[in-house]
């Protein structure tokens, strides 16, 4: 009778409609509402690219202005989260910081909980994604033992994010336009791609009623693991451990060895078969970051070596691995100043505007239910129960 469709890792799987993202995984192309990701991450903001993703057309200038002013009104948070903060060890992980903390805003913001109200559910959306900077700038200020900065709302969305976390009290701070810019590119990048797994468990969490605060909690948690969001953590930190060029044909035949657990991490993806298009635009923005803050990470080299070395390996063309998104991302938000435990938060913080937009089409969908997949059960079949003593 459990005829149902075995698919571990939902590989053919479809678990909604969307009309927000596109891939095309052979061709390697993604679209937000039918708009290139080079296009957008060029030509567009952060800002702009999350109107978007929420309302379904770009926004004119004037609407454009209104959505900022309104995202700008909830940068602030809830005062007493400071004091949630202060139970944390210094040392903990900014990602476990934001697991707890963004999942405790819906003990902070019972007025837009109820997700049967529009009007709520679309307070929720704009308090997430206008607070997640200033979370995640406290998160790391924690880490380093400053104080927190509260935001000046006279600053983009992306400059705000930047004085929050590198700025001081005692000294004016300026936005280094090209880093901002670089940074707004990022965020954009990372906005939202379709139905990946912390994005599938927001849309599962969320489909029991879950309010939106504790479903992108949800999704945070999901998106901390190597194999998704962690990997730009990943990435650097392997980067770092091979160090120079002549090292790389050793690490290739790691990745290789199937009794080996180590992979490439930055390379790789379940959907493209092609090069990531996002990668395409983060190693040209690296070279650019690299320009305005005069930096030259001698890691950048040796990433661009193993991606040629890689793409010439048989291995890797026969399975046809490529750099995805988060291969020189850590190259640049190390140039930038974030450790590397911020990037996966960066990531997250992206990822919350793709994350309330999906939320918000499932919970409008009228073919919504709860997620509630089977199994092939394959233990005992039914036995008797044997008192303890008797076994
Ligand atoms: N290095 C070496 N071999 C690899 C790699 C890699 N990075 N990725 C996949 N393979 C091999 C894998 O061993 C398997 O070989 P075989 O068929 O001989 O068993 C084959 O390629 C297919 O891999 P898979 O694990 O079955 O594929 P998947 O679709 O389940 O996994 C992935 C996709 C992204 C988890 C995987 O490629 C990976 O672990 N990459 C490294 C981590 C990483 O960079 N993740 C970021 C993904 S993009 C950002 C995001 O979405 O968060």
């Amino acid at each position: 009778t459990d005829a149902f469709t075995y698919d571990p890792g939902f590989t053919s799987t479809a678990s909604c409609q969307s009309k927000l993202t596109y891939i095309d995984g052979d061709q390697g192309v993604l679209l937000h509402r039918g708009y290139p990701i080079g296009e957008l991450a060029e030509q567009s903001s952060f800002m702009e690219v999350a109107y978007l993703l929420l309302n379904g057309e770009l926004p004119s200038q004037g609407e454009l202005d209104g959505f900022s002013r309104t995202i700008t009104r909830h940068t602030m948070v809830h005062e007493q989260l400071a004091t949630f903060f202060r139970g944390f060890r210094r040392d903990a992980h900014p990602m476990a910081i934001m697991c707890g903390v963004v999942g405790a805003l819906s003990a902070f913001y019972h007025d837009s909980t109820d997700i049967r109200d529009p009007q709520q559910r679309t307070i929720a959306s704009h308090r997430l994604i206008a607070k997640m900077p200033t979370l995640a700038a406290m998160a790391y200020k924690y880490s380093v033992g400053q104080p927190f900065l509260y935001p000046d709302n006279s600053l983009s969305y992306t400059g705000n994010f930047l004085r929050m976390t590198f700025g001081v009290p005692a000294e004016p701070y300026e936005v280094n336009p090209a880093v901002e810019r670089a940074m707004d590119r990022i965020f954009i990048l990372h906005a939202d791609h379709e139905q990946n797994a912390s994005t599938s468990t927001v849309r599962l969490a969320g489909s029991s009623g879950a309010n939106p605060f504790a479903c992108i909690a949800a999704g945070i948690a999901c998106l901390w693991g190597p194999a998704h969001g962690g990997a730009n953590e990943a990435a650097l930190n392997m980067l770092r451990e091979i160090g120079t060029p002549d090292r790389i044909p050793e690490f290739i035949a790691r990745a290789k060895d199937k009794n080996d657990p180590f992979r490439l991490m930055g390379f790789g993806h379940r959907v493209y078969k092609n090069y990531d298009p996002r990668a395409t635009v983060m190693q040209k923005t690296v070279r650019e970051v690299f320009d305005a803050l005069k930096v030259n990470d001698p890691l950048f080299e040796t990433a661009l070596r193993l991606e040629e070395i890689a793409l010439n390996d048989e291995y890797f063309v026969e399975k046809k691995l490529f750099p995805n998104v988060d291969f020189y991302s850590g190259v640049i938000l190390s140039a930038i100043g974030f450790p590397t435990s911020m990037f996966t938060v960066l990531f997250a913080l992206a990822r919350t505007v793709g994350w309330v937009a999906q939320w918000n089409e499932m919970i409008t969908d009228p073919d919504q239910k709860i997620g509630r997949p089977r199994q092939l059960y394959t233990g005992p079949t039914q036995r008797t129960f044997v008192p303890v003593g008797e076994r």
